[in-house]
């Protein structure tokens, strides 16, 4: 644990210039909401507290965290008003009583903050034995960010925010990135004095270091060297910026851990997704949700895999989507297929073009190859299913279930009427409706019994042509035939 460390942690805002139903922090960047990005670059510190101040939808902020992060340690307050910055992080005073030590503040919409450079910024703070610290930096366009002021000896002065800035402030270079470090005993007194008194009728929290420095506190900036990691989401274009940022590190941590990415930028990758040494992503492949893929797979292009998980060796064909399904070593499966609702593909099985299972199970080895619709079943080992066999899994009122052993050969066209099972080694005739339970060994085929008539055809075609040659019914040539 790292001693005398707090962080505050600022998740309560509006989020306004998103033009969104949804908490800014809740806005999610490679699968997890942004505040989660924060928490988990920050657990790292080991602070002996860690409070993160809600507000808009704080129960599914709340919710997001856990689910993300169900090992980290936080305590939550709630930050009733959204007031400004300044009034969140008071929100944070009870829950810091006691503590003497130094308070990180940081953003919910700071996303790319590294644990290196908040380390390094800790380490500068208590060097320079520092009152107030703050990460600044030189945006190519600081518009939006607070401004720094510094007087002629470089001395920090304090921070106008962009709304209150005179012109001549508005051409300062350098910007706050609202990531603070304070002495816990000094920050809540300077936030006491923080007046609203501004066009945005806000306390501002920047108005702290203004008083700090007044009152001949030791303020100091801490320029950080990569602006991309401080970058603040305020809009859409920027959450799609810093998306791609993300997506980018995701990508490069792969691929030193020996994953093949054949086209970075049309691979889609989730943070919580995890891919086996020697495996190969193929352009437009876009892996979800806490996938995990195992060692020397192929996804093919145009795939989409969602909270599913593969075992070594699997090759995932073009155009295939894959959710919540788990594919065993060695299978093969699409192109166009599409597992979905707890599938399970069995060892060295073979799941071919437009097969469609949900809720289905296969054996090892066994072959479900094209047209396919297999739904709450059971499938066997070394099964061949045929062409076009589908389950009818749903009689209008019940979902009910098909069990089918190894080794049994389904014929092509056939339709398997649930609940019902076919026995070990049995043998379905194509064009069979499956009603009946089928015993181990048995055949079992239903078929109309068989019309041929030679020359009926012939026959067929003179009455047709007979019929186009009446009155009224003109277009075809009748004589067409006869010359
Ligand atoms: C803030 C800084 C600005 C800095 C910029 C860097 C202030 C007044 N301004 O501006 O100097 O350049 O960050 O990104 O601090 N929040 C709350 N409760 C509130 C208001 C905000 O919890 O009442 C949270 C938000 O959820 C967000 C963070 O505080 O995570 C920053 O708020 P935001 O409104 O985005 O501040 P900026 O305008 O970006
Ligand atoms: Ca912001």
């Amino acid at each position: 644990m790292m001693k005398n460390l707090a962080i505050v942690l600022l998740a309560a805002g509006q989020g306004r210039r998103m033009k969104s139903n949804r908490a800014k922090v809740l806005h999610t960047l490679c699968g997890w909401p942004m505040v989660c990005h924060v928490i988990a670059r920050a657990l790292p510190l080991s602070p002996e507290r860690l409070v993160i101040v809600v507000g808009r939808q704080g129960a599914s902020v709340r919710e997001a965290i856990a689910s993300c992060l169900p090992q980290g340690r936080v305590t939550f307050v709630e930050q009733k008003e959204r007031l400004g910055t300044g009034h969140a992080v008071l929100a944070a005073q009870r829950a810091l009583s006691g503590f003497s030590g130094d308070v990180l503040i940081l953003s919910g919409d700071v996303p790319l903050l590294s644990t290196n450079t908040m380390k390094d910024f800790l380490r500068r703070h208590r060097q320079r034995r520092c009152d107030l610290s703050l990460m600044s930096f030189q945006p190519e366009d600081p518009a939006g960010y607070g401004r720094i002021l510094k007087d002629d000896q470089g001395q920090l002065q304090g921070i106008v925010e962009e709304g209150e800035a005179l012109p001549a402030q508005l051409a300062l270079g350098e910007v706050n990135a609202g990531i603070y470090l304070v002495k816990a005993k000094q920050l809540f007194p300077l936030l006491g004095k923080v007046r609203n008194d501004n066009k945005q009728g806000e306390y501002y929290l920047t108005d702290i270091v203004g008083l700090a420095a007044a009152a001949g506190r030791r303020c100091r900036t801490h320029p950080v060297q990569n602006p991309m990691e401080i970058m603040g989401i305020n809009t859409r274009a920027e959450l799609a910026r810093a998306d791609e940022i993300l997506r980018h590190g995701i990508l490069e941590v792969l691929m030193d851990a020996g994953v093949t990415i054949i086209d970075p930028l049309s691979t889609f990758v989730d943070i919580d997704v995890r891919i086996g040494q020697d495996t190969i992503l193929h352009p437009n492949v876009s892996l979800r949700e806490g996938t995990v893929l195992g060692e020397e797979c192929v996804v093919e292009t145009g795939t989409l895999i969602l909270r599913s998980r593969l075992a070594d060796n699997v090759k995932v064909k073009a155009y295939s989507i894959i959710e919540d399904a788990g594919i065993d070593e060695g299978a093969i499966v699409g192109p166009f297929a599409r597992l979905r609702s707890g599938s399970q593909v069995g060892r060295g099985a073979m799941v071919g073009n437009f097969v469609e299972l949900y809720g289905a199970s296969i054996g090892d080895r066994s072959k479900v190859r094209r047209l396919i619709y297999l739904a709450d079943i059971d499938v066997g080992d070394e099964v061949h299913v045929g062409a076009g066999v589908v389950t009818c899994n749903f009689d209008g009122i019940d979902i009910n279930r098909t069990k089918i052993g190894d080794h049994v050969f389904i014929g092509s066209d056939s339709q398997l009427i649930a609940p019902v099972e076919v026995g070990n080694h049995a043998h379905v005739a194509t064009g069979s409706t499956i009603t009946r339970d089928v015993p181990q060994d048995g055949l079992y085929v239903t078929r109309g019994k068989i019309v041929m008539r030679e020359g009926w055809a012939t026959r067929y075609r003179k009455i047709a042509a007979m019929k186009t040659k009446a009155p009224g019914k003109a277009g075809k040539s009748p004589k067409k035939k006869n010359s």
